[in-house]
């Protein structure tokens, strides 16, 4: 996991020692202007435990070309030097062409908000377990809000975007502010291993909220942009 500032506060995973992926949102505003992070931080869980913690200067910043906010909200961060992995820093595979099944426990996670109302990150990182749920559960629910803007994101979703909604039916946990671009970890079928499925793009505000869940950038419909765009490929991916 990594930490930086950009349009806001928000998160991003390590995908190989030199990418980071993150949320197009979190690197431009809504007109479309440049809000690069200079560097993102990582080696930690707790913001200002910096026995582990590395400074990783940022080279580049690629938002996805289509990114039109919420869609296509992806992006990715390419680093000045190579991440030396260890305990403390290493990176989340990517889907390798998996998507989590509707129902599939996921975690999301992030330094943002914990208490609706008190907008201040959380020093340690947190995580919570959310369900992927059928997109219809979304399209419901934000046709159904009550603000204007979350209506326009409902009619948006109806299209049926590369979007996953997770929450809790329940609707006691979500992600929220500040948890921008950090990844939803799901696991594989097969081996249990974990992948990010998601990066976290928008929500209800307040979070949380009863029958509006979380929606995540639909990793596994980037795949191939994501290798494109780091030169990555399968050969040489680290997992
Ligand atoms: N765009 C948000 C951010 O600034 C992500 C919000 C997620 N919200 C939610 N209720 N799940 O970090």
């Amino acid at each position: 996991m990594v930490f930086f500032s950009g349009v806001g506060v928000c998160g991003g995973a390590i995908i190989s020692k030199k990418h980071i992926l993150t949320a197009a949102h979190c690197i431009r505003t809504n007109s479309g202007e440049r809000k690069d992070p200079a560097i993102v931080y990582a080696g930690m869980a707790d913001l200002y435990d910096t026995a582990n913690r590395k400074q990783l200067k940022v080279a580049s910043s690629i938002a996805h070309p289509q990114y039109q906010f919420p869609k296509n909200d992806i992006a990715i961060l390419e680093l000045e030097a190579e991440i030396q992995y260890n305990l403390y820093m290493r990176p989340i595979c990517l889907p390798h062409g998996e998507k989590p099944s509707y129902d599939t426990t996921c975690i999301a996670m992030g330094w943002g908000i914990s208490v609706n109302g008190v907008n201040a990150v959380t020093n340690v990182l947190q995580n919570v377990d959310i369900k992927v749920l059928d997109p219809d559960v979304c399209i419901h629910g934000y046709l159904n809000s009550q603000s204007k803007s979350s209506r326009d994101l409902g009619a948006i979703l109806q299209t049926r975007p590369a979007m996953l909604c997770a929450g809790d039916l329940k609707n006691e946990k979500d992600s929220c502010t500040g948890d921008s671009g950090s990844p939803l970890a799901c696991q594989r079928c097969d081996s249990c291993g974990w992948f990010v499925a998601g990066v976290v793009s928008f929500g209800p505000t307040p979070c949380a909220i009863k029958g509006v869940p979380g929606v995540y950038t639909d990793v596994v419909g980037y795949e191939d942009w994501i290798y494109a765009t780091t030169g990555v490929t399968k050969e040489t991916r680290g997992c």
